[in-house]
């Protein structure tokens, strides 16, 4: 099993796709096992984006992660990662495969609705950023009377 951290940009909120996006992964089979709503900080999309601080592209990406509330999920399942990676399609909505994530719903560059970490490294890294151990809750599947 692995985990990865996803988060659902302020495109995504302010569009109202939460549930459709969340949808895809619950769909696929990936258990949320930690979900908050917040705003991101200046300090925290630095810490976040660090690989891209220096690019230019970075300042106005930096304007966009922090003008509205995103929605932090950590997501568990098998290859999660990749997975994950591969239902966002590629990082321009414009250049996304249609039934990706972003192929179906962006033609943007920037506005791209999904974040989701690239690897394991940046998986254990990024869920750290987001989330303190006691708001990850891990939860096994078991028979629920339902099915009986
Ligand atoms: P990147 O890590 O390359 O993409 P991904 O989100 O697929 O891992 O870039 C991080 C975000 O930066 C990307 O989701 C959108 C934004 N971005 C731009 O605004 N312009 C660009 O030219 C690039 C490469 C990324
Ligand atoms: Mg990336």
């Amino acid at each position: 099993m692995q985990r990865t951290l996803v988060l659902l940009k302020p495109d995504c909120v302010e569009r109202r796709l939460i549930g459709r996006v969340i949808n895809r992964f619950e769909d696929k089979g990936l258990n949320i096992i930690a979900m908050k709503l917040i705003r991101i900080t200046p300090d925290l999309a630095k810490q976040h984006y660090a690989e891209h601080v220096s690019k230019p592209f970075y300042p106005g990406l930096e304007s966009f992660i922090t003008a509205a509330p995103v929605v932090a999920i950590v997501l568990e399942g098998l290859e999660a990662i990749q997975v994950v990676r591969d239902m966002l399609g590629a990082t321009s909505g414009l250049k996304a495969s249609p039934g990706t994530i972003r192929g179906d719903f962006s033609s943007s560059r920037q506005m791209n609705l999904v974040h989701a970490s690239d690897g394991e490294e940046a998986s254990k890294r990024e869920i750290d950023l987001y989330f303190k151990p006691e708001e990850i809750l891990e939860h096994t599947p078991v028979l629920t009377p339902w099915m009986r």
